[in-house]
């Protein structure tokens, strides 16, 4: 664009009516046809007097435009000779080969081949709350009115150190609370040091196998498994190995032994998602076998507080005499998912370096939060929400099963119902359940389907897990008769 153009271009796109400043429309507009090349390095601009006189602005806008540009680095101004376009284009030499990158509308090429590998195999769903979400707590009865009472005391008049960076570990008063807590309730050999605060399971685990595996280190999960922890392991470039499970947990074969992998992630309390209890053999032979050949344990014990029959068991980290497991929990399935806080529970010999990687790689805050958590547990209100949300969902729990004997009898079993918040129902396995996922979810019902959980593309068995902790009581039978026309209709199909 010839200089002597410049003041007419400028003068059709400058709209004097636009809420947007002159002189930020100026800005914008000389910059676009810097960057499109309209404007050459070189080429001279008219001078701020003429310009204004032209675009019928004050020159002190020009000024400030021509000023602000050549702090930018668009404009070389101020050598006495006039205003000029700055030559600020790429060096193609530099950059090496210039063949032009070819214009590409997927996505998916722009991602690296894990990143392609996420996405390709995310699970994540769009919805987070209704009936048969699995997995999401009763958010409505959070005690919102003590939460906010406690989290009133800290805001009054914030300590600073409340309001900065977390220190390596976490918060340490919540760091003491969650160690008592985890020693009497769930039999954890633990130390308030050994406690690392996390924002919940995934971040956890993302820590521990960013400091204890390296890319390509062979990492046993369980098959089927939690979608989400599955994928944060694949990203992190490990070999996932699944494992098949049995009634007693998971089941490495004799040629499973014969190669150990580095770690392994297991859901001991309450397998994930089929619900079984992994045995005590069970449980001494992985221990064993992880003292003798020098791998490591995850425990996800991620919903065990919540068990209708018998009292919560004990965890496989209790039981661990050489420092192998890592035991992992969040506050998600208790308070609300969005809270975020959850925990990683090391070896003493580890607790140091995971502070430091944590606060190293996240640069963790939310302290205040902290705080009000180490309260409300400190307090007792903790177990209280405990005992009373136990109450509310196994009355759910019942109601549903019932709903499901109701409309299927034998035809549909159920299991994994002695803990958690969802349990599962099972299918013949000759019919689609994706796809009625899919076509539930378009009744606006939500679930899972069972396959979905599993490594294989045929999985071994077909089912639906519901979550009937967000479901309130008198809405799980209305809910359910929706969600059960749609299975009578691919049972009949396939009959
Ligand atoms: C087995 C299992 N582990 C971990 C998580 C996620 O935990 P967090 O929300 O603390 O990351 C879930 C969530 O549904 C889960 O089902």
């Amino acid at each position: 664009m010839r200089t002597s153009l410049l003041s007419d271009w400028l003068a059709q796109r400058l709209d004097k009516a636009s809420v947007e400043p002159s002189y930020r429309q100026l800005q914008r507009l000389l910059r676009e046809a810097i960057l499109a090349h309209e404007l050459p390095a070189g080429r001279k601009l008219p001078s701020s007097r003429m310009l204004a006189t032209e675009l019928g602005i004050a020159r002190n806008t020009v000024i400030q435009v021509y000023e602000q540009l050549a702090v930018e680095g668009y404009l070389l101004a101020g050598t006495g000779s006039g205003t000029f376009v700055a030559d600020s284009s790429p060096d193609q030499q530099m950059l090496g080969s210039a063949a032009a990158a070819p214009a590409s509308s997927d996505s998916g090429e722009h991602l690296s081949q894990r990143g392609q590998r996420l996405i390709a195999s995310a699970g994540v769903s769009r919805r987070q709350w209704g009936a048969f979400v699995p997995g999401v707590a009763d958010v409505t009865r959070f005690p919102a009115a003590i939460w906010s009472r406690l989290q009133a005391r800290h805001m009054r008049n914030p300590r600073p150190e409340l309001l900065s960076y977390a220190p390596p570990g976490g918060h340490a008063p919540l760091r003491e609370a969650l160690a008592d807590y985890l020693r009497n309730a769930r039999s954890v050999r633990c130390e308030p040091e050994q406690i690392i605060i996390t924002t919940g399971i995934h971040q956890s685990v993302d820590l521990a196998v960013r400091l204890l595996c390296d890319p390509g280190d062979a990492v046993w999960t369980e098959d089927p498994c939690y979608w989400g922890v599955r994928s944060v392991m694949q990203a992190s470039g490990l070999q996932l190995k699944p494992i098949a499970v049995d009634a007693e947990g998971i089941n490495p074969s004799p040629e499973d032994l014969a190669t150990p992998p580095r770690m392994m992630l297991v859901t001991p309390s309450h397998q994930y998602p089929l619900g079984m209890v992994m045995s005590l053999a069970r449980r001494r032979m992985l221990l064993e076998f992880a003292r003798q050949r020098d791998c490591w344990i995850i425990e996800d014990d991620y919903d065990s507080e919540f068990r209708y029959a018998n009292r919560p068991l004990m965890s496989l980290q209790g039981m661990d005499d050489a420092d192998r497991v890592i035991y992992v929990g969040s506050f998600g399935k208790i308070l609300y998912p969005g809270l975020r806080i959850g925990y990683l529970v090391v070896p003493p010999a580890l607790a140091e370096p995971f502070a430091v990687a944590l606060a190293e790689l996240y640069r963790e805050g939310q302290l205040l939060q902290q705080a009000v958590l180490s309260d409300f547990i400190a307090e007792g209100h903790f177990s209280s929400h405990i005992r009373r949300m136990r109450n509310v969902y196994g009355s759910r729990r019942e109601i549903l099963m019932q709903e499901i004997s109701r409309h299927f009898g034998d035809a549909v079993s159920v299991r994994g119902d002695e803990a958690g918040l969802h349990l599962v129902a099972t299918l013949p396995g000759h019919v689609d359940d994706r796809q009625i996922a899919q076509d539930a979810l378009a009744a606006g019902i939500a679930t899972r389907p069972l396959s979905s959980y599993y490594n294989q593309a045929n999985a071994p068995e077909r089912g639906l897990l519901l979550g009937y902790a967000c479901v309130q009581d008198d809405d799980i039978a209305r809910h359910f008769a929706t969600l059960a026309r749609v299975i009578e209709e691919h049972l009949q199909i396939h009959r």
